[in-house]
């Protein structure tokens, strides 16, 4: 709890955005020559690095599905992405962060098309800062577009949390850290829409008013960043200017 650190201040948060602000975000699809689709996202001081490969031959091949295609999903944390250092490789909070973006994914890819095949979604935390799960969802999601994966939609993700008593959009480090809950949300968005809610975790304890508070910000916010997905799609494969 805050006990020491003040993180609203006169109606405003501790970077000065107000309560139903996200941060700068800035996506750029297909930055990796090697992979077949790549996305660099910042989301305020995260940097993630996110590629794909696929559908290709599943490695090893007593893993292969004779009906669908897998998905394989790893979350990875850069020795120098966070303040204190990390042990590099994977820890059981990067094992359970890859499980549940996986299965959020999976859930629109469209698997069915390739049995016995692998669609590998790697995302590397280059740097963070709160909400690395939620830039790394929306990071694969713009590079399994990227790399032409057949899709019912696309995931856009976000987190809200309690901070001194109020229900934020979008929390940094202090917000997260010293918060009274933190709720990472992922959404399918389809045509546009918001159609289910993919993913949802939560520390920390809220009231049932709050709770629907924070889905209502979580919702707004998603369709901000999908947007910003959108363009960064659109920039690399639409040339407009062309005669
Ligand atoms: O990043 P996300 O909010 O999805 O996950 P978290 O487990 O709630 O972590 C919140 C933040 O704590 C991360 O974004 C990092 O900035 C920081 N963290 C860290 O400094 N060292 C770790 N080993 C793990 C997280």
């Amino acid at each position: 709890m805050s006990e020491d650190i003040k993180l609203i201040v006169n109606g405003k948060r501790i970077d000065g955005r107000a309560f139903d602000e996200l941060r700068n975000i800035r996506i750029e699809a297909g930055v990796l020559k090697n992979a077949d689709g790549s996305c660099y996202l910042e989301m305020g001081r995260n940097k993630i690095m996110a590629a794909v490969y696929g559908p290709r031959k599943v490695q090893p091949r007593h893993l292969a599905d004779p009906v669908k295609a897998i998905v394989r999903y790893r979350y990875n944390m850069a020795p120098f992405s966070v303040e204190e250092r990390k042990r590099p490789g994977p820890d059981r909070r990067s094992v359970e962060i890859s499980k549940v973006s996986r299965e959020a994914l999976e859930s629109i890819i469209m698997t069915e098309l390739f049995p016995r095949s692998s669609i590998d979604i790697f995302v590397e935390v280059l740097q963070a800062d709160a909400g690395s799960r939620t830039a790394c969802l929306n990071a694969a999601s713009v590079a399994l577009v990227d790399a032409g994966i057949p899709m019912r939609g696309i995931i856009t993700s976000v987190a809200v949390a309690k901070v001194d008593g109020h229900i934020v959009l979008d929390p940094v480090k202090e917000e997260d850290n010293f918060g009274e809950a933190d709720i990472p949300f992922a959404f399918f968005i389809r045509n546009g829409k918001i159609e289910s809610i993919a993913l949802l975790q939560m520390d920390g304890k809220l009231t049932k008013n709050e709770l629907i508070e924070a889905v209502k910000l979580a919702k707004k916010g998603v369709m901000e960043i999908y947007k910003l997905q959108r363009e960064a799609i659109m920039k690399k494969y639409i040339v407009e200017d062309v005669e």
